[in-house]
């Protein structure tokens, strides 16, 4: 029996949060597939970059956010870094209980990977919290122990895709040096692991000549997302869904990068929750 309070209604929105304006690449995927729902981003950018943080740290602020998005009467978390779902997700879903369901952009990926048949070697590429948790490696083998899973820290993307440096000379170089490690080498399938990627992933299909299938949790969770309201009869069906989009420190040049990730200029306010 759910709790007396809980926030599980159809018109309620799906809450979205990231360690900074990446996970607007799962938001604008959410958006595609679900045009109806109503959304309320958080992007943490007072502690970005969450890849470097300690596990406690991460599960603090995590636990902080859910409860800003719960009290925003979201029906929906989807915990969209893969930091935070890596380090955090056990934690938020303790904390939610059953006031909303939780989504990370981990789990709905592994699945789908573990759909193709012949995969024997895969790469995964992510911030040094989310590889050094090598939790796709650990989920990917509960499901199939066959498969080989190397996983490489690249640091320096996050940085450089929030800055602006894609599509160019240096972006392909710094790709390019991470993609030839030894580790990434002959795999059959990369997965990126974090949500910043999707805006790379031309240049990366391009470094493989499309011979190998890159996966990005964008589409994915957002098919799982989609489903899952489906199944819980949650689904809305707001005319002008009126999203909101908050961060804990504004700056302009974040709200500049926006339109990169949500693929169209949205304003930006500042919910200072640490302050
Ligand atoms: N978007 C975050 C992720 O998916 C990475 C950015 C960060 O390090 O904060 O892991």
């Amino acid at each position: 029996m759910p709790k007396a309070f809980h926030n599980l209604f159809p018109l309620n929105p799906i809450g979205i949060f990231d360690s900074g304006i990446g996970g607007l690449t799962v938001a604008h995927a959410i958006n595609k597939e679900l045009p109806k729902e109503k959304i309320i981003y958080f992007g943490d950018t007072a502690h970005l970059p969450y890849g470097d943080k300690s596990a406690d740290s991460i599960k603090y602020y995590s636990i902080r956010i859910a409860q800003l998005l719960l009290k925003k009467q979201c029906k929906l978390i989807v915990i969209a870094c893969n930091t935070a779902s890596a380090l955090a997700y056990e934690t938020v879903k303790d904390f939610v209980g059953e006031q909303a369901l939780v989504v990370n952009v981990i789990d709905p990926v592994v699945e789908d990977v573990l759909l193709r048949n012949k995969l024997k070697r895969l790469g995964v590429i992510g911030t040094k919290g989310t590889v050094k948790s090598d939790i796709y490696a650990t989920k990917i083998n509960q499901g199939n122990p066959e498969i080989e899973v190397n996983s490489l820290a690249t640091p320096l993307l996050v940085g450089m895709i929030e800055e602006g440096f894609f599509n160019n000379k240096i972006s392909r170089t710094i790709i390019g040096d991470y993609l030839s490690k030894a580790k990434l080498k002959k795999i059959d399938l990369l997965i990126l692991a974090c949500t910043h990627f999707p805006l790379i992933k031309p240049e990366i299909e391009e470094y493989y000549k499309n011979k190998i299938e890159i996966v990005d949790s964008a589409q994915v969770v957002a098919k799982h997302v989609s489903k899952l309201l489906k199944k819980k009869n949650l689904l809305a069906k707001h005319k002008n869904p009126g999203h909101e989009f908050f961060v804990s420190d504004f700056t302009k040049s974040f709200e500049k990068s926006t339109k990169f990730f949500f693929r169209k200029k949205i304003r930006l306010e500042e919910l200072g929750i640490w302050k």
